[in-house]
């Protein structure tokens, strides 16, 4: 069975399109995660799933139960964490899990017991009575999930669990909700605008732009549709004349030109550079550096919207930030 299938889920909002018919099933026990964006439609989305707002059309099916007619049943079974902390920081860390334990109506032992429980899977049961406004911002979230999990809910909703905390915090949150999704019985959804994150921590990741999901699968599918390997090419002058020197060119899959620099997609980068060198001398092309790499899912979406993820057009600055990265990669596990 799967955890979540939404039909046509749509939201509008005074003529803009938020969610745009969305269609999406995530199987039971599946960390999902939605990578897009600002304003891409990820928490609309995970509100609507969550019963807080009404889609405008369409509809969907969470663990089991229509989120327009069953809304009680779905609030039930979904734990959620939202973008902006919403504890209570003049509580303590337990008076926090067992105000929202109390609410879903759990019995005085249960609680007890299910809040070590919780408390044990996201590391914090030595800060369990200190007040939360003397928790650190990791420590925070980390409660706030651990929050979420309190009434055993099959699916966990978690939009940007990551947001604003710095890259060593992150990577241990990151270790929580992998060792959570292992231990519970659970399924996650999660949003995220960071690569990595996605990359990272997901089963499966759907990536959202302009309310629609432009592409769906694990980080390793998602990177072959871009093509396997990535030779960049960087030439003295404009490359503009170059596109046709590749095109049809043995290996090559795919050819993009952006100012003086020259992307080839090839099945294997290693194999081909000879012939892409040789290629280029043939034809004149004078080459002032020359990197390879695998595809990142900065790459996926890219390819599949034209921007980066960040907004911005793929061509002057942050197409060389991202050659330099590509390039670091390659020529920076080679030095010795
Ligand atoms: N209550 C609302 N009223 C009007 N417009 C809204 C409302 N909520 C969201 N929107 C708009 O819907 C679009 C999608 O917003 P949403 O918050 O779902 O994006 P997001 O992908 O979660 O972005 P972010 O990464 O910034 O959190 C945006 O253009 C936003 O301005
Ligand atoms: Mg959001």
């Amino acid at each position: 069975m799967s955890a979540i299938e939404t039909r046509d889920l749509t939201k509008e909002f005074d003529g803009l399109t938020a969610v745009d018919r969305l269609n999406l099933t995530i199987r039971e026990g599946e960390l999902f995660g939605l990578l897009g964006p600002n304003g891409a439609g990820k928490t609309t989305t995970l509100k609507m799933l969550s019963t807080l707002i009404k889609p405008s059309s369409g509809t969907a099916v969470v663990a089991g139960h229509s989120i327009l007619e069953e809304r009680d049943k779905v609030r039930e079974s979904i734990g959620m964490v939202f973008q902006d902390i919403s504890l209570d920081t003049e509580l303590t860390g337990w008076e926090n899990l067992d105000f929202h334990a109390r609410m879903y109506g759990m019995e005085k032992e249960l609680r007890r017991e299910r809040i070590n429980e919780v408390l044990r899977l996201v590391a914090l049961e030595d800060k369990a009575d200190q007040y939360v406004k003397y928790y650190s911002g990791g420590m925070q979230r980390r409660l706030e999930i651990a929050r979420g999990l309190m009434h055993y809910p099959k699916v966990l909703f978690l939009d940007e669990p990551t947001l604003g905390l710095d890259a060593q915090t992150r990577h241990v949150l990151w270790d929580y909700i992998k060792e959570l999704a292992n231990r519970e019985n659970i399924t996650i959804i999660l949003t995220t605008h960071y690569m990595e994150e996605a990359d990272y921590l997901c089963d499966r990741i759907g990536i959202m732009d302009y309310g629609r999901i432009v592409a769906i699968g694990t980080s390793e599918e998602l990177k072959k549709q871009v093509g396997e390997d990535l030779i960049s090419l960087q030439v003295r002058g404009a490359a503009g004349a170059a596109e046709k020197v590749f095109t049809g060119l043995e290996g090559v899959a795919g050819v993009s030109v952006h100012d003086s620099t020259i992307d080839l997609s090839v099945k294997n980068a290693e194999e081909q550079l000879p012939h892409v060198i040789e290629a280029s001398q043939k034809a004149g092309l004078g080459i002032a550096s020359v990197s390879m790499g695998r595809p990142t899912l900065e790459d996926v979406f890219l390819h599949y919207t034209g921007r980066t993820i960040r907004g911005e057009e793929a061509s002057g600055k942050e197409a060389a930030k991202r050659r330099m990265r590509i390039g670091r990669q390659l020529w920076g596990g080679r030095r010795r």
